[in-house]
């Protein structure tokens, strides 16, 4: 077997493997083979860049390509569904059907509304050739780059397969609630903004220029619709069960109802059992099954008459309201919080709940006593969405402070923002203990013999006041300290000594400088070296950083200017913490790409892109995006797009290939 057959060959078998695991659930062989046959197939592929295929089960890991989405029309337009929110209206559905079908004999397909964001999916001949958001319904944005990293999603059907040469299959993308829940968490500890619910989470995603961000935080996807003009069957449940067996996957949920009374069933079982579910949905979609029957009903201009969803109410609780606080965060903004009488929500036990912030607040006119909805949607935290009865009390309408409960400081609205901040950073107790928290956390100092309770106590006895003060502490200081005793007073202060090691990246994030998370951090420490240069960095300099743009830029100018923070960092610098990135890192530097902007584009050999932008950085140059007057060069492997090709020669932008590149910057 020749090679190319090698690998003709390697990409059936994991296009098989992959359907398997992913789809059934049932694989065949095991991880290590798996990665064995890809890694067999990615090195063959590198000797044989001629046949790149960007269907390849090797294409699943992304690329960070700056796709930019081309927007694209629906050959057939995306209706919405009508809405019902009780079983009235579905009986009214049913009723409907009945009278637009004279009489005939008819089944109703049930399904799950998935709560995602829906995709149009096309093939020819087995291949995924196209994959289209919905948009605006007419026209949408082809997403096909990222679309193919969802394993879910077959590159490629099976030879055999029985289905037409060309298809349409549309369904719903959804983030799982355990990848929603790993990416907020990662979010959170990057100090990035936290996605509401799984599909707002979804979205962002498949919106992301970045296939590889794609492939990493797990998307998922159901298919529910099969569309074109050489489809199996009459039936949708019956096609939907063919699609399935062609390697999409299909959710197990789907049922035919012969009657009203079996529709109420299926709603009333899935309204418990969803919540078992991996993935979130929303409601209840009811198809007319036959397609004939479907195109004799029609559709009006938003939605198919032959088709509703119901609504799940989301779930909701009445309790009653205790007090409500204002807590202040690590960065001084103030939440409103109810505190109420304990409700079960989703399955656990809920006592407080988010009140968001002023305007909310104002809106809910919130009174102690107040019968008060408390809901937990999509969302991580439960909310309060309003008052079960009107207010049977003579107690105070609650308003939001105008100064802060921990520091008495007058609080700040900033332009464009909901949120009131405590603008008393240095001083103001919750803000103090919260930056310390954050200064010792695991991807910050990693000092875990430091526990939250640990540092406010100390923090009350006066011991500590930033983290500076953790470098000074003295075991004798602490053994006075109730609750600690000998084993721990050892751990802390050893646990103290050892994060003196810890790279400067790292210690730039634990510094907390606003919008400055783990990724900034390290990009900002490899960029600059030290932290005598980024502190004087301009606002040009600073956004020439890969992932840096004006806020967090604007961000670090603002933190270097106040002379309170020089003086921290400048002390931490004195207690030994490392400032500068290390002689190795540093030597692999150089300055011989400075002040360029490099685009990357196609398919390389010698290293992947990852690698290639890693080498920008390395040698002072920058990646960007898109071609422009600005561009110094393209770093061109093969299958460069045509499009860029054709700006570049217009623009008489240079193009170099892997090994002049590599030659440029001595690293052949
Ligand atoms: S069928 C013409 N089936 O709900 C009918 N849609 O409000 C097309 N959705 O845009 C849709 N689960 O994003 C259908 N089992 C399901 C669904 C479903 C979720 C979404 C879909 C659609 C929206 C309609």
């Amino acid at each position: 077997m020749t090679e190319q057959e090698q690998i003709l060959k390697l990409r059936e078998e994991l296009h098989q493997h992959n359907y398997n695991y992913y789809v059934l659930n049932t694989p065949t062989i095991s991880d290590r083979d798996f990665d064995m046959l890809m890694h067999q197939l990615q090195d063959l592929e590198k000797l044989h860049p001629e046949m790149n295929d960007p269907n390849s089960p090797t294409q699943r890991v992304g690329s960070d390509l700056n796709n930019e989405f081309v927007t694209v029309q629906h050959k057939r337009p995306m209706l919405s569904l009508a809405n019902t929110y009780n079983k009235q209206e579905v009986s009214e559905f049913y009723e409907r059907v009945k009278d637009g079908l004279q009489g005939a004999p008819f089944q109703i397909c049930c399904e799950l509304k998935f709560d995602g964001l829906s995709i149009s999916l096309h093939y020819k001949n087995g291949i995924l050739i196209k994959a289209v958001t919905r948009g605006d319904g007419t026209q949408g944005d082809d997403v096909t780059q990222n679309i193919r990293t969802i394993k879910t999603i077959p590159l490629q059907l099976p030879k055999e397969g029985n289905y037409p040469n060309e298809f349409e299959i549309r369904g719903e993308v959804l983030m799982p609630w355990t990848s929603f829940e790993r990416l907020n968490k990662q979010r959170e500890e990057n100090e990035e903004p936290l996605f509401a619910n799984p599909r707002n989470a979804a979205s962002g995603t498949l919106k992301s220029k970045n296939s590889s961000v794609v492939a990493e935080r797990g998307l998922d996807a159901y298919l529910y619709y099969l569309l074109g003009d050489n489809i199996p069957g009459d039936g949708h449940y019956q096609n939907m069960a063919a699609a399935a067996k062609w390697g999409f996957q299909v959710s197990k949920a789907m049922k035919l109802a012969d009657t009203l009374e079996d529709i109420y069933k299926y709603i009333e079982y899935w309204d418990t059992e969803r919540k078992n579910l991996p993935v979130a949905t929303d409601g209840i979609v009811l198809k007319v099954n036959s397609l004939a029957q479907q195109r004799s009903m029609g559709m009006t201009a938003k939605s198919p008459r032959w088709a509703i969803a119901y609504k799940f109410q989301a779930e909701q609780a009445e309790t009653t309201l205790r007090q409500v606080v204002f807590q202040v965060g690590r960065t001084g903004a103030v939440t409103p919080v109810a505190n109420m009488d304990p409700i079960q929500l989703s399955g656990t036990q809920v006592r407080r709940a988010t009140l968001h912030n002023a305007d909310i607040l104002e809106q809910l006119d919130l009174h102690i006593g107040d019968h008060i909805l408390v809901e937990k949607g999509g969302e991580i935290i439960p909310k309060v969405v309003g008052k079960a009865c009107p207010t049977d009390s003579d107690s105070q309408k609650i308003s939001f402070i105008t100064h802060c409960p921990a520091c008495g400081n007058k609080l700040i609205r900033y332009e464009g923002e909901a949120a009131h901040y405590c603008p008393n950073d240095m001083e103001c107790p919750p803000q103090i203990v919260g930056k310390i928290e954050h200064f010792v956390s695991r991807k910050a100092m990693n000092i875990n013999s430091l526990g939250t309770e640990i540092i406010e106590q100390y923090y009350k006895q006066g011991l500590i006041h930033n983290a500076n003060d953790l470098y000074t502490l003295k075991a004798e200081q602490l053994l006075n300290a109730d609750e600690t005793n000998k084993i721990s007073v050892n751990n802390i202060l050893a646990g103290i000594e050892e994060s003196k090691n810890v790279p400067f990246e790292r210690v730039l994030f634990a510094m907390g400088i606003r919008f400055v998370g783990e990724n900034a951090a390290k990009s900002l420490a490899r960029y600059f070296g030290s932290i005598k240069r980024l502190s004087t960095a301009t606002l040009e300099e600073l956004t020439q950083v890969n992932g840096i743009g004006d806020v967090i830029a604007g961000s670090i100018i603002r933190y270097f200017a106040d002379e309170r923070n020089r003086n921290f960092v400048n002390q931490l610098e004195k207690h030994g913490l490392k400032m500068k990135i290390s002689q190795e890192q540093q030597e692999a530097k150089s300055d011989r790409l400075k002040d360029m902007s490099i685009v990357i584009s196609g398919v390389f050999t010698h290293h992947s892109r990852d690698e290639y932008k890693e080498f920008i950085e390395k040698h002072g140059g920058k990646n960007v995006g898109s071609i422009s007057g600005k561009t110094s060069f393209i770093l061109a492997g093969d299958n460069m797009g045509p499009s860029k090709l054709e700006k570049a020669q217009k623009l008489g932008v240079k193009i170099m290939d892997e090994t002049e590149f590599l030659r440029l910057i001595g690293e052949e």
